[in-house]
């Protein structure tokens, strides 16, 4: 199989943890004989130092040619305090996500058996974590007619039925294929944008989805359920904002950030990427993670229907982490370097792991 993908490494340790997906992507290629090709755009902070632009045309136009993208990072302490700024490198995510209709977020969120110890939870509260979060990414209030003035401010927040239904139906059908269960997350007793979100989800569940156990929860008790009982979630589905917030609590159940890839897709070119932030005080010093991007990459195979090869990935960065090797995050028993991890996923991958294990 040929495919095209293009890389928006961005900021901070986005280049480097990007750099070993890419390892891993050519060591699939390698053992199960594609051909995978790879066009560099600037994305983020780095775009605007370049181009003055977060997300230049030719960057659009870069993913728009290619099958998939493999998103790095973006984001740099210059803009974070500053709401004076006119250009943000986060404009480029959003203004790529909408340009793409990237409407379906989707981050797994599983614990390692041999990592449970790290997680700010007993272990025995994360052991058999397993669930999925679909978080709606092109609309709700991150996409709604907003204003300032020096003393007022708003900030729209708008869901259409169709909006719904077309993210409600890929959770579903991806809680069909797992313990079949949806958790619909909403605030049905405050906002009318939730009960809209109830009404449509709740219908399509009775039905076209009755062999889905559906419930629902408010999005302060699911935030409290996410610590409390965890493993209790099959898929949790969600609007953008409830779902920014949500999968940020439930990423640090795994011990750590560097843990947990995304995918995002919708209507053009299919996005993936870590779910950890551009990590700028790392950004340089080879200590990052890059098992979050190896996996991003994994969903990517899944995407392109190579199922084998990216369980091949999973199995990989599994057997890595469970042997006691890992970066300076997961304090394992041997720490290697983000560069050293990716060569070793990469070894793996075609299956020369043992002997560098011997040889170490
Ligand atoms: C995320 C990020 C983005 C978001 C930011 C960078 C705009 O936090 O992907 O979750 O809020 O969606
Ligand atoms: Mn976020």
């Amino acid at each position: 199989m040929h495919k095209k993908i293009a890389l928006l490494p961005g900021d901070g340790i986005g280049p480097e943890v990007t750099e070993q997906a890419v390892k891993v992507l050519n060591a699939i290629a390698q053992r199960f004989g594609h051909t995978f090709t790879y066009k560099t755009a600037d994305v983020g902070a780095i775009a605007i130092d370049r181009h003055g632009d977060p997300l230049p045309e030719a960057t659009l136009q870069t993913c728009l040619a290619a099958d998939a993208i493999l998103f790095g990072a973006i984001g740099h302490p210059r803009f974070d305090n500053d709401p004076a700024a006119k250009v943000r490198p986060e404009q480029g995510l959003l203004r790529l996500r909408k340009s793409l209709g990237l409407f379906a977020n989707i981050r797994p969120v599983a614990v390692y058996p041999s990592l449970a110890h790290l997680s700010p939870l007993k272990t025995e509260k994360v052991e058999g974590v397993d669930f999925v979060i679909f978080r709606e990414l092109t609309g709700g209030i991150y996409f709604g007619d907003r204003n300032r003035t020096a003393t007022d401010a708003y900030d729209v927040c708008a869901y259409s039925a169709a909006e719904i239904e077309r993210i409600a139906r890929l959770a579903f059908e991806y809680a069909r294929n797992r313990r079949g269960k949806l958790t619909l997350v909403d605030k049905a007793n405050v906002l009318d944008t939730s009960r809209l979100w109830r009404a449509v989800v709740s219908e399509m569940a009775r039905t076209e989805f009755p062999d889905i156990r559906f419930e629902w929860m408010y999005v302060d008790n699911a935030a409290m359920q996410i610590i409390q009982w965890p493993a209790d979630f099959d898929v949790i589905l969600t609007e953008n904002m409830f779902g920014d917030i949500l999968s940020d609590e439930a990423s640090v159940l795994p011990g750590s950030m560097g843990l947990l890839p995304s995918a995002s897709t919708g209507d053009k070119t299919a996005l993936f990427e870590p779910i950890h932030g551009s990590y700028p005080q790392a950004a340089g010093q080879d200590i990052a993670n890059p098992v979050a991007a190896i996996l991003s990459a994994a969903m990517l195979l899944d995407h392109f229907e190579l199922n084998e090869e990216a369980n091949t990935v999973r199995n990989a960065v599994k057997e890595i982490l469970e042997s006691g090797i890992g970066t300076p995050d997961l304090k394992a028993a041997r720490t290697v370097g983000c560069a050293e991890l990716g060569d070793l996923v990469g070894k793996a991958v075609v299956g020369e792991l043992a002997n560098l294990q011997m040889g170490k």
